[in-house]
């Protein structure tokens, strides 16, 4: 389906930090657009806002005062809901309120022509029931900008159950056409991003919770070893505790209590303690003036004389740390024909990727005396830290060997109490996990959920191009582990990935 005409008319209703930024992407595309508020001087207030923040580009050399002036003068504030009805599109941006947007959609409908394409901004409501009641629901879908909305490449094109294919095509070559990078996705709680993004916030609470590791500790773990542009617990002081436990429970209550989407008692102790985040001086960190930095707590450098790096079996994706092994001159010595998992041994010591067990259960399995485990990197060539963790009886000169292989590898060592899947393995495989399901379910395409949470969320890879990358069935193995360690539901391993795994398929080609 081709995109909406430059000529054609966008309205926008709601001008407040979304309903401002959704015009200004729509005038900046061409688009004469008028902008209501029900507040009185809030349209104006909002273009001023635009102006403002354009005028900032030109300032930078980024902008021509010309282009600036021309975008503002196709926007225009309007006074009433009836000056919309020549609009092609209407884009809803007011109150999250079920009831008042569907006052505001009835108001629409009886308003515009009977094909302009009626969409609303809503994170949370489902499309479904916005639509409900009205004479077209075919016509009525979601386009979900996420904010600042000018800056955010993602918009989710959502269907509701009556929208018609149509409507969503040409609302997703529209947003291309804005210069997003749109996903179709069907009106489900949390549609793509807010649901897939729940295990990225829910692991690292979960681990703090069982004292695994602490906030600046797991943060630098994500940045530095998973390629995270954030931390989960700077980004929650960013986005609000409020914020972020309200939609986590909005998602769990809205898939009927389901454990996966279960939120945390750590976070709940926040909100209750008035503790947002950044905007209240305090959340996970400090952020009034005197405060004291927090920093990771990695192991001290260790010097130790290293003997021969054994390679047992293919290292597969953390060939690059035996790259680096090499690259800093230690001895290495390749086993390549052993078959099995991959290991490393170090004198006396063994050392292995985890598989979702933790190493204590791994050392009795696999009949060692003493095993440290290290977390997943993202890219074992540039990562700058490690997790690491030991099984029960590990002694510390063994211990010791394992931080100092680690730190003659250029990488700082965090030591995790032993936990299944550490932070970055358990992260991504949980990621991964909730965007197999998002497909199984038929939210979304495998290829839509990876773009969603890049484009969306800075992730520096798709969960399931990722997982992919890793092999499904280890990722598929990893979550089996976290299933059997934790005896709970929420672990359960998505039947997409098991039996994608099990034919030996991948997400993508
Ligand atoms: P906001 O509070 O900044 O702006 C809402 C505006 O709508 C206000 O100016 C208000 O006066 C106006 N308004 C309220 N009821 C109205 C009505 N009946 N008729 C006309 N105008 C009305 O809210 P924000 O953050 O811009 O959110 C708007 C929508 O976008 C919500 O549905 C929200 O869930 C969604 N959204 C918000 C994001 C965010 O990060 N803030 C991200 C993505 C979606």
């Amino acid at each position: 389906m081709p995109a909406l005409a430059p000529s054609d008319i966008i309205a926008v209703v709601g001008a407040g930090a979304m309903g401002a930024g959704i015009a200004q992407v729509a005038a900046q595309a061409g688009h004469s657009v008028r902008l209501f508020d029900n507040r009185d001087g809030a349209a104006q207030a909002g273009i001023d806002g635009v102006r403002r923040q354009l005028e900032k580009r030109v300032a930078k050399g980024k902008m021509g005062q010309d282009e600036v002036d021309a975008i503002i003068e196709r926007m225009s504030p309007v006074d009433s809901l009836d000056e919309l009805a020549d609009s092609r599109l209407v884009v809803e941006a007011i109150v999250e309120n079920l009831e008042v947007k569907r006052g505001v959609f009835a108001k629409l409908e009886t308003l515009c022509a009977p094909d302009t394409l009626l969409t609303s901004n809503t994170s949370s409501l489902s499309i479904t029931s916005i639509a409900a009641n009205l004479d077209r629901p075919e016509r009525v879908a979601g386009l979900h900008f996420f904010n600042p909305a000018p800056v955010m490449k993602l918009v989710e094109v959502i269907s509701g159950l009556a929208t018609e294919a149509e409507v969503a095509d040409t609302l997703y070559a529209t947003a291309a056409a804005w210069g997003k990078k749109p996903v179709h996705a069907s009106s489900t709680p949390g549609f793509i991003v807010n649901r897939v993004a729940r295990p990225f916030y829910a692991e690292s609470l979960r681990l703090l919770q069982e004292g695994a590791g602490a906030p600046a500790t797991l943060d630098a773990l994500l940045r530095r070893a998973g390629g995270f542009r954030m931390g989960p617990f700077e980004l929650m002081d960013l986005i609000g505790h409020d914020v972020n436990y309200a939609v986590t429970r909005s998602v769990f209550d809205a898939y009927y209590g389901d454990t996966r989407f279960e939120p945390s008692l750590v976070q709940l102790a926040l909100v209750e303690a008035g503790r947002l985040g950044r905007k209240s001086g305090q959340g996970f960190y400090e952020y009034r003036k005197q405060a004291a930095p927090v920093t990771a707590d990695f192991a001290s450098p260790v010097k130790a004389e290293l003997p021969p790096l054994v390679i047992e079996g293919q290292p597969g994706v953390f060939s690059p740390l035996v790259a680096r092994a090499e690259a800093t001159g230690l001895e290495v010595i390749r086993h390549e024909s052993i078959s099995g998992q991959a290991r490393f041994r170090l004198g006396g010591l063994t050392l292995a990727l985890s598989d979702g067990r933790c190493a204590t259960e791994r050392a009795l399995d696999e009949g060692l005396e003493t095993l440290v485990l290290f977390d997943l990197c993202l890219d074992y060539g540039e990562a700058s830290a490690i997790a690491l963790a030991a099984s029960a009886n590990t002694d510390d000169a063994s211990r010791d060997l394992a931080t100092a292989l680690f730190q003659r590898l250029g990488l700082d060592v965090a030591w995790l109490t032993d936990t299944p899947g550490l932070v970055v393995l358990r992260t991504v495989a949980m990621l991964a996990n909730e965007a197999a399901d998002a497909v199984l379910q038929g939210v979304c395409s495998a290829g839509d959920g990876d773009l969603a949470m890049q484009a969306g969320l800075n992730y520096p890879r798709g969960p399931l191009a990722w997982a992919d990358g890793l092999g499904l069935a280890y990722v598929h193995r990893t979550l089996t582990h976290l299933h059997q360690s934790y005896g709970e539901e929420r672990y359960r391993a998505s039947f997409l990935l098991r039996r994608k795994a099990l034919a030996g398929e991948t997400f993508h080609e």
